[in-house]
């Protein structure tokens, strides 16, 4: 015991020592980028729909709400449309009784739905908490009616906050939840059992102490069922709230003992689970676990358990994900258990084994087999993580829910993809390669942070539902029509996603009888892709003197941008500033006019992605000339001007595979007759003269005006570079005089960030 504590007193030590490695995210999506759409299901009248029950073909999806059951028509991916409501809520008389046990009614005493299953091919299981006092109901899945009401004893919990798991496996049902009102008696339980009396757990001592239950999971094989959680970990006694994560097993057939054990089970056992990187502190919260199933034809015991943990000490956003074999938690069960003590009540190894614990068909064990049975409950094996460290470890981001598929990529191999939702409302969607996880992309989904909320994945279909306290959301696994060429389709090294030569598209890999281009393991586009067709150039024309701003947007989180120009080496720095959001600024002058390109380069892979000329005025532009162009760009303003903030919504982390689209796009496709063309398509150049960058924000765009102070300090410090301080002030006043001048001339506006600017278009 006392090395135990060293142990972990030295792991306390070296864990805080110890940083964690962060996974960014190759492309991000806030909430309602039209760039990767989601369908976002809600009713006005229906909240916390929470409680998601998937049926066996994928086209309905069934769902547990406050005071309503409802069921989903889902079979079209990208549609989620209401069929039936039932309307299931406490009455006047609930409510006050609720409330006068001194319960919150809004908060408290509506009936949250907690329990969702199939009992059998046409009927649904409900449980909901039903004003503090849980209830069920039996619905018919056809007519969608409720066939049967009772009152719930120990199937959900009191508390719509209390976490709880259910399983029904052939019309028998088996929960783990509290049982009381305060919620502090935990029960794994049997009910609708058709082979002998419902079976609960002993309640002579203490099996589970202040458990979190997170999920349960069939081993059908076996015949048992396991249930993962997480408690405080009595066995380290010397600690008095250290929570451990835990899984737990009882026998699906289990009928108790005959004068030991009666009605309880003679096969409850616990096994802790660790999720720990070497030398660190173990992540010993299990947030929730998702059964993978082994591929078609494999055997059973490689069923993958996927759990992401917290961990009681961290300060910060860290969590991880580790996978657990069935073979390991079987392995576990069938090894050596601890003793309690029952005076003490601490736990022992035990001396030798008894090969009857953690075995089934113990109901006609002998009083002193069963004694051993109730006291020996606890694995002294832990099972570890497959991989023996966690797959995923993330310091920036809280993982709370977790859903796993396998797929298999253009190759023929298999990858696992997770996708794993945070706190703050993303799906990260990971794949796991042998050189570790990789952030694909990562999809905002909720901006409110949820305390109740679950998710569901449609592995045939493709999709993830995600059940909030607003609605349901479904994600599709996979939106490839982000990548619009092949490098960038192959770069996001997407198992799910190729790129079609024949189509020129990148498109979802299922069913595709074509080969498609995808490499997911080196992402390598020279092997994969035809060479780079050469992008168009946009040509700028600007005066002398004017500040010069050329944009280039990265086409994902890991690309590096790189301005070259042939006409300089390297380009100097007191000439040219590259600003964070990748554009490129410097002062119009002879030794400046001239062609730039902008290179991203991601996995040792470059490719130019925006192309510039710039030249002094074609033709110098009559006043009277200016009338029309305002016209005519007007509107092309007001487009940008509405476009620029959503744009910057969708990328904070400024790393858009949809931007770097537009800029494709502006350069291939330039909208006729929409001047100014460069600005209006791609928003690639602003150009501002001096005198106006001085003159317009308060005038004209008050909204904008931080934005416009911002891109002028930028261009001070390329005008002081260029000219000096004095020849800075000299400008500032020849601009004041400018403009008191030119009153009545017309001011316009380009970009969001960028206010009131001189504009030159290209003959
Ligand atoms: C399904 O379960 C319901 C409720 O227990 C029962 O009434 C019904 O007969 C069962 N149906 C089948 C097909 O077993
Ligand atoms: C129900 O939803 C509301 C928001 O509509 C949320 O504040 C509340 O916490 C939710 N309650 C439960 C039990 O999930």
């Amino acid at each position: 015991m006392a090395s135990t504590f060293l142990n972990l007193l030295l792991l306390v030590v070296v864990g805080m020592f110890s940083s964690v490695c962060s996974l960014p995210p190759r492309i991000s999506f806030l909430l309602n980028s039209t760039h990767r759409p989601l369908v976002h299901f809600k009713l006005p009248d229906v909240h916390n729909t929470t409680t998601l029950l998937l049926s066996d073909d994928s086209s309905t999806l069934y769902v547990g709400a406050r005071d309503a059951i409802l069921s989903l028509d889902v079979s079209q991916v990208d549609a989620v449309v209401l069929k039936r409501k039932v309307t299931w809520r406490p009455t006047a008389g609930d409510m006050k009784e609720c409330e006068d046990k001194g319960k919150n009614p809004q908060v408290d005493c509506p009936n949250f739905v907690r329990v969702l299953q199939f009992l059998n091919s046409s009927h649904l299981y409900a449980c909901g908490s039903f004003s503090f006092s849980p209830r069920d109901v039996v619905i018919d899945a056809d007519s969608f009616s409720v066939v049967q009401l009772d009152k719930a004893s120990g199937r959900c919990p009191f508390s719509p906050f209390q976490r709880n798991t259910a399983i029904a496996i052939d019309g028998e049902l088996f929960t783990a939840t509290t049982s009381d009102f305060r919620g502090v008696k935990p029960q794994i339980s049997r009910h609708f059992s058709k082979h002998g009396p419902d079976v609960s757990q002993d309640s002579s001592v203490n099996l589970l102490d202040e458990p979190t239950f997170v999920g349960s999971s069939l081993d059908a094989a076996e015949r048992k069922l396991y249930f993962f959680f997480n408690e405080v970990g009595k066995e380290f006694s010397f600690m008095d709230e250290l929570r451990v994560a835990r899984v737990a097993q009882v026998c699906k057939d289990d009928v108790g003992g005959q004068r030991t054990l009666q009605k309880k089970w003679t096969s409850f056992a616990k096994a802790p689970l660790l999720c720990r990187s070497p030398r660190q502190l173990p992540f010993n919260i299990l947030q929730d676990v998702f059964s993978l199933p082994p591929p078609e034809g494999g055997d059973a015991s490689d069923t993958l358990f996927y759990g992401v943990f917290t961990s009681q000490w961290s300060v910060g956003q860290q969590s991880a994900v580790c996978v657990f074999t069935l073979q390991d938690v079987r392995t576990a069960f069938a090894g050596r258990y601890r003793t309690l003590e029952m005076q003490t009540h601490q736990c022992n190894h035990v001396m030798g084994t008894h090969p009857f614990l953690g075995k089934c068909g113990l109901d006609a064990a002998s009083d002193a087999e069963l004694f051993e049975v109730k006291r020996s409950f606890l694995s002294s094996t832990e099972v570890k993580p497959a991989t023996d460290a966690p797959l995923v470890v993330s310091s920036q981001h809280q993982f709370s829910r977790v859903a796993a598929m396998r797929t298999m990529a253009a190759n023929g191999k298999w990858f696992t993809v997770l996708f794993l939702l945070t706190e703050s409302g993303f799906v990260h969607k990971v794949v796991l390669l042998d050189q570790g996880p990789r952030v694909i992309e990562e999809i905002q989904v909720f901006t409110q942070p949820q305390l109740v909320k679950s998710i569901v994945l449609s592995s045939t279909k493709g999709v993830l539902y995600i059940g909030m306290s607003e609605g349901v959301t479904s994600v599709p696994v996979a939106d490839c029509s982000v990548y619009t060429s092949c490098s960038r389709c192959v770069l996001a090294r997407d198992p799910l996603c190729g790129w079609s030569l024949s189509s020129s598209a990148c498109v979802r890999l299922d069913d595709r009888p074509e080969l498609l281009a995808q490499d997911v393991e080196n992402g390598n586009v020279e092997k994969e892709c035809p060479p780079q067709t050469s992008i168009s150039v946009d040509t700028v024309h600007v005066e002398l003197n004017d500040v010069v701003r050329l944009r280039c947007v990265k086409p994902s989180n890991m690309a590096t941008l790189t301005w070259t120009s042939p006409q300089f080496k390297d380009l100097p720095e007191k000439l040219f500033i590259q600003s964070a959001d990748g554009s490129l600024l410097f002062h119009a002058a002879a030794a400046t006019f001239g062609s730039y390109h902008c290179e991203a380069e991601e996995s040792g892979y470059s490719e130019v992605v925006a192309s510039f000329t710039v030249q002094p005025p074609a033709s110098p532009r009559s006043t009277s000339s200016h009338d029309d162009d305002r016209h005519v760009s007007g509107g092309e303003y007001e487009e940008i001007v509405s476009e620029e903030p959503q744009t910057t919504k969708t990328r904070p982390s400024g790393g858009p595979e949809g931007e770097g689209q537009k800029n494709e796009t502006s350069s291939t496709n330039p909208r006729p007759g929409s001047e100014p063309r460069v600005q209006g398509d791609g928003s690639n150049v602003t150009v501002t003269s001096i005198g106006d960058a001085w003159s317009s924000s308060s005038e004209e765009e008050p909204l904008n005006a931080p934005g416009g102070e911002k891109s002028y300090y930028d261009e001070l410090v390329v005008v002081s570079l260029l000219l000096g301080l004095c020849v800075c002030v000299l400008a500032l006043g020849c601009a004041l005089v400018w403009r008191r001048k030119n009153v009545g001339l017309r001011q316009k506006r380009l970009l969001g960030a960028d206010s009131g600017p001189e504009l030159k278009v290209e003959e």
